[in-house]
């Protein structure tokens, strides 16, 4: 009798431990355990044993049935665990599916593209590129470029001063000098940076880009000023866009220009095609003060110089309304691009 349980427990505890679905288990249950199952009938089959052995197998057919009993509970629990954590994890989400939006990747901002494109117009005329200090002396922003002291630009209502004697350049135009005091002609060089001024409304801001461009040696003319821009605006904007040169004032420059673009844009209202003039730089012959401080010969050498609005330039390339969105950083603006 012992036997026949011992074997029968073994058998029952192996099918309820590879059994992996409840109703399974339940079956399992009614086989061993319920009205007509296996231990059931061992249980009523005791009445026909002798007497004596009757105590012992009755103990030990109830431990079997307590044992199988608690093992059927046990799996059972585990298996509704299973489940649930299934259901948990269909519901939430499915990890087999595609990602949906991939990663965000970054790209070059809409004003480094610019500048960048300009640059590279630039050296492969032969221009190299020089970089200066954003925090300048005034020596460099001004007075070297033969800025009188009482010039309005030097105001503390245009410029930001750091302590006295010290601004935030106001222009790239103090690189000028930096760079003829370091090399002799022939200098060719162009200059992107940032400058500061008091000033901020819809196309200005108090911290902007700039590009300066200076070339030295002997013999340069108007002509050659004229020559390059005209170079640099057909790359950049066009090979038909038209130029004009307005005369002007810049204290660095003698004779000195503006000078304009023939722009041509769809009105985004009317659908009209307008063509208007755009100041997009100012130029001119480097003033002989200029040399005089940097120690050039300027009976011996000539040169030009240029500055243009890098912001300006994106503004009017891309049609963009505020030079405010160039510095938000917003990103339904800088997708644009
Ligand atoms: N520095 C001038 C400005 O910020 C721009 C400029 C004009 C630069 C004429 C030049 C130049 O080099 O020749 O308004």
């Amino acid at each position: 009798m012992k036997e026949r349980l011992n074997e029968l427990r073994q058998d029952a505890l192996g099918v309820i431990a590879g059994c992996d679905d409840l109703k399974a288990l339940e079956d399992i249950r009614v086989r061993f355990l319920g009205r007509k199952g296996q231990i059931t009938e061992i249980l009523k089959s005791l009445a026909a044993l002798p007497a004596e052995e009757r105590p012992a197998a009755g103990q030990a057919a109830n431990e079997t049935r307590d044992a199988l009993s608690q093992a059927l509970d046990a799996r059972k629990t585990a298996l509704e665990g299973e489940a649930e954590a299934r259901r948990a994890v269909e519901s939430a989400c499915d990890f087999s599916l595609p990602g949906r939006t991939g990663f965000p990747l970054g790209h070059t901002h809409v004003l480094n593209q610019v500048a960048g494109e300009i640059v590279g117009i630039f050296s492969e005329m032969g221009f190299q590129v020089a970089q200066g200090p954003d925090i300048e002396s005034e020596y460099y922003n001004f007075d070297a470029l033969n800025t009188p002291s009482d010039h309005p630009a030097r105001d503390s209502h245009d410029t930001f001063f750091v302590k006295p004697g010290v601004v935030l350049r106001t222009q790239t135009s103090p690189v000028q000098i930096r760079v003829m005091e370091r090399a002799k002609p022939p200098v060719a060089v162009v200059v992107p940076g940032r400058v500061y001024r008091v000033d901020n409304d819809a196309t200005h801001s108090p911290m902007f880009f700039q590009l300066e461009g200076l070339l030295v040696d002997e013999g340069v003319t108007f002509t050659d000023l004229k020559g390059t821009l005209m170079k640099f605006v057909q790359a950049f904007f066009g090979p038909d866009t038209q130029i004009r040169f307005r005369p002007h004032f810049f204290p660095f420059t003698e004779p000195s220009a503006e000078m304009d673009i023939l722009w041509t844009a769809v009105d985004r209202q009317t659908g009209a095609v307008k063509s208007r003039w755009l100041e997009v730089l100012g130029c001119g012959m480097v003033h002989p003060e200029v040399f005089r401080a940097v120690n050039y010969d300027y009976e011996r050498y000539s040169g030009f110089a240029f500055g243009l609005g890098l912001d300006r330039i994106a503004m009017v390339r891309h049609a963009i309304g505020s030079i405010s969105h160039i510095y938000e950083n917003d990103t339904r603006f800088v997708e644009q691009f």
